[in-house]
């Protein structure tokens, strides 16, 4: 089925619509994005998406392409659009062109580009994988130091996928002076003794939308939660190891390295902190 997107202001086919080769998206990875989920054909967590959208934008001194009301009419279409029940709205913006590569911004008066499009994902939330649990790999965390805005800057990350696909794994984490930072694509916790640990905000890792979701239902259900930088030796001990992310909610790790956590089957947290998640979640989607 082609797909219906959104380009500058048009729903149009996937295959009609067009950015300029001169967008700094595309030449300079000038851009950010965000990755809402899906579930009952309503919007997860919109508003951390829209706020976490602006944020990025001004440390990038972006202009804003819509309100803040356009761009939920905006995914809300698309999900009708394409019949979306379980699935992800992918969204971008970029500093556009003024027709030329060139290091400088182009004037500040520069349309940004605003690009959506949905991700069909039937059986997002009953995932067999969150059954299973994931198997990941540690690598070095060599990405600039401005993680904390979501920019497209993802070839390291991907590498990272495919460094833990070759290994035979799911996913990896990444390790900056011996700490965790976070996952390819996601948040990263590890439990022990009952006790949830999690690297705390800073520019080195993004700032989780589902991260924040998940923290405070934690706490919400006596759970007890840290935020501490951990190392990857501490993890590869730990009882139970989860990741976060809008795409893949609340995801078990049961093995780091080889090395299998408890029995190597998903943990009893990271079990009930997904079911939590997705519960609350639904009841709060727009
Ligand atoms: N990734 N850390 C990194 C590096 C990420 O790319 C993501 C999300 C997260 C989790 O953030 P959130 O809970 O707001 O999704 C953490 C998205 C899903 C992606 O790139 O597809």
């Amino acid at each position: 089925m082609t797909r219906t997107v959104y380009v500058n202001g048009e729903y149009l086919p996937e295959t009609e619509a067009k950015v300029s080769i001169f967008d700094r998206g595309f030449l300079m990875a000038d851009a950010v994005y965000e990755v809402t989920s899906v579930l009952d054909g309503k919007l997860i967590d919109f508003e951390g998406h829209a706020v976490r959208l602006k944020r990025s934008l001004d440390e990038l001194q972006m202009a804003e392409p819509c309100s803040k009301d356009e761009l939920l009419e905006i995914h809300r279409k698309l999900v009708e659009l394409n019949s979306i029940t379980e699935g992800l709205v992918y969204l971008q913006v970029t500093r556009g062109s003024d027709g030329d590569r060139d290091f400088v911004f182009p004037s500040a008066d520069t349309k940004p580009t605003l690009v959506l499009f949905t991700q069909n994902k039937p059986g997002l939330a009953d995932n067999p994988a969150a059954k299973k649990g994931a198997k990941i790999i540690s690598i070095e965390d060599i990405r600039w130091g401005r993680r904390d805005i979501k920019t497209v800057q993802l070839l390291y990350p991907s590498m990272g996928k495919m460094m833990a696909k070759a290994a035979g794994c799911d996913d990896a984490w990444m390790i900056e002076d011996g700490y965790v930072t976070e996952g390819t694509s996601n948040n990263a916790y590890i439990v022990k003794n009952g006790k949830i640990v999690t690297r705390p905000l800073s520019n080195d890792i993004l700032h989780g939308i589902t991260r924040k979701a998940v923290l405070r239902m934690a706490t919400e259900a006596q759970m007890e939660v840290e935020e501490r930088l951990f190392t990857i030796d501490e993890a590869k001990e730990a009882d139970e190891a989860f990741t976060t992310s809008a795409s893949a909610f609340v995801m078990p790790v049961v093995e780091i390295d080889g090395v299998a956590l408890g029995d190597g089957t998903p943990g009893p947290i990271a079990t009930r902190l997904r079911e939590i998640y997705l519960d609350e979640s639904l009841k709060a989607a727009i």
